[in-house]
């Protein structure tokens, strides 16, 4: 196919958002406001450093964007599809694999490191993908997982212990041991083509997440954030230092949504300014989906506003092109966005519990072009997907913004925001940092060029 769909939200919890929707959770025994207790690690905030690395892909045609991470030791490369929505991060294993897409060399290798099923996040693991049926019948058993995605994709594996290093931004290289799933079983969704990374980085807050692990460490505080550009790349960062002091538009994280995946709203749908009468959306941010999904009600009500907009312009149905369910043509073809946003309208999404809080579309958050020429609508219709009544805010729409999401504060943020300018620590940040600044794939970079050249 044309196009790779990168759509990586567990499954599982969405089926049982879908039975108990978000809304029904009490917040009673959950208060929103109050505020936490003191953490260790928030004792030692003045301790914990944040750590930036450099994202590469695109919403179109790679459908994904990424991260290169160092595992092991001696460390080799890795580069894992970002994704906001699942926590569990898993790289393919060199173990007789089936679904593995990259070639052997590039696989990573237990080395007597499995995590043992009694391990605390053997269950973490195990509460948040698979609800019941698991058990553990001896105590040195491996632990195995097994994570669905909402696209139907699925890996199966074994966790594994091993160093991670991290270059933070005081300085210091940091290489705590962390788990994480060695996946020898694959599968991937029949429509699109298997994806080319080597594993996906589970962003969300689960305690099996690498977030909740640094988090649990010391190192960081519970905060991450990425910045995906339109022309590609971006940069991710874990910790709080990187969070501009002004600008960012904060809505609250919907009561224990950031466990399995950040939530927020209910949000009203905007075209051009005015209502579009679709009120009550709850949203998944996640970088693991490449487009937007909306549940069938409001995607009708895009289309349906977007094609009675078109009326009279120059731009017909492409029903030839088969990259996404609704493109356009026009009288020549189209190299980018800039050549059509005219066309177009910005979309809204208005936060009905805060007031004067807006996520502004505009005709780029919505909208690509084809290698065909044509222009395509890059909002779909979750309920035909299978996502039930659920909306996926995916990169197509996180595009040029930085989006924060702070498990301290319970919080998502998101500013407009150049993506294509990495951080510089020394420009950008406040405070006496010991070293120049370095990106977390320079770390071993000279010293293992052969693993470094394997990555691309
Ligand atoms: C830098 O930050 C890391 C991670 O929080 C911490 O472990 C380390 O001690 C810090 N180094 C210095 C020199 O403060």
């Amino acid at each position: 196919m044309d196009v790779s769909i990168a759509f990586n939200t567990l499954l599982l919890f969405l089926l049982f958002s879908a039975i108990f929707p978000l809304s029904s959770f009490s917040a009673a025994n959950q208060p929103r406001y109050a505020k936490k207790p003191n953490t260790p690690s928030s004792h030692n905030h003045h301790l914990s450093s944040s750590a930036v690395f450099k994202v590469q892909g695109n919403v179109y045609p790679l459908g994904h964007y990424t991260v290169t991470l160092n595992i092991g030791y001696p460390p080799k490369l890795y580069d894992l599809d970002i994704d906001s929505g699942s926590d569990l991060t898993w790289v393919q294993c060199d173990a007789p694999c089936k679904g593995c897409t990259k070639p052997r060399n590039q696989l990573y290798k237990p080395n007597h490191n499995l995590v043992q099923c009694m391990d605390p996040l053997c269950s973490e693991v195990h509460l948040s993908t698979e609800s019941t049926d698991y058990n553990c019948a001896s105590p040195d058993d491996q632990c195995d997982y097994e994570v669905e995605y909402a696209d139907h994709g699925s890996s199966l594996g074994v966790l594994v212990r091993d160093y991670i290093p991290f270059q933070f931004i005081n300085g210091s290289v940091v290489r705590p041991r962390v788990a994480f799933g060695c996946g020898y079983d694959q599968k991937f969704s029949g429509s699109t083509s298997p994806p080319s990374t080597a594993g996906v980085l589970g962003l969300g807050n689960g305690r099996a997440s690498i977030l909740s692990q640094l988090h649990s460490l010391g190192l960081i505080r519970n905060v991450v954030g990425h910045c995906l550009s339109a022309r590609g790349g971006g940069f991710l960062f874990f910790g709080d230092d990187f969070i501009p002091s002004s600008g960012i538009v904060w809505t609250s994280m919907l009561p224990g949504s950031s466990e399995k995946h950040y939530s927020s709203g209910p949000a009203e749908l905007f075209f051009n300014g005015k209502t579009a009468n679709v009120k009550g959306l709850e949203l998944i941010f996640d970088s693991g989906s490449s487009y937007t999904y909306l549940n069938s009600q409001a995607y009708q009500a895009v289309v349906d506003l977007v094609t009675k907009d078109l009326k009279g312009k120059q731009l017909k149905r492409a029903t030839e092109d088969p990259s996404l369910p609704i493109c356009w043509k026009g009288s020549k073809s189209f190299n980018s966005l800039s050549d059509v946003k005219k066309y177009f309208k910005p979309l809204g999404l208005s936060f009905t519990r805060d007031k004067n809080l807006q996520m502004h579309l505009p005709p780029e958050a919505y909208l690509i072009i084809t290698k065909h020429g044509n222009v395509c609508l890059g909002i779909l219709d979750g309920t035909e997907v299978g996502l039930e009544n659920l909306n996926i805010i995916g990169d197509i729409s996180l595009q040029d913004k930085m989006v924060i999401y702070d498990n301290e504060k319970q919080q998502i943020g998101w500013v407009s925001s150049n993506c294509d300018t990495f951080p510089n620590v020394d420009r950008d940040l406040e405070g006496n940092f010991a070293h120049p600044y370095t990106t977390n794939l320079d770390i071993f970079g000279d010293r293992c060029p052969a693993s470094y050249e394997e990555t691309d």
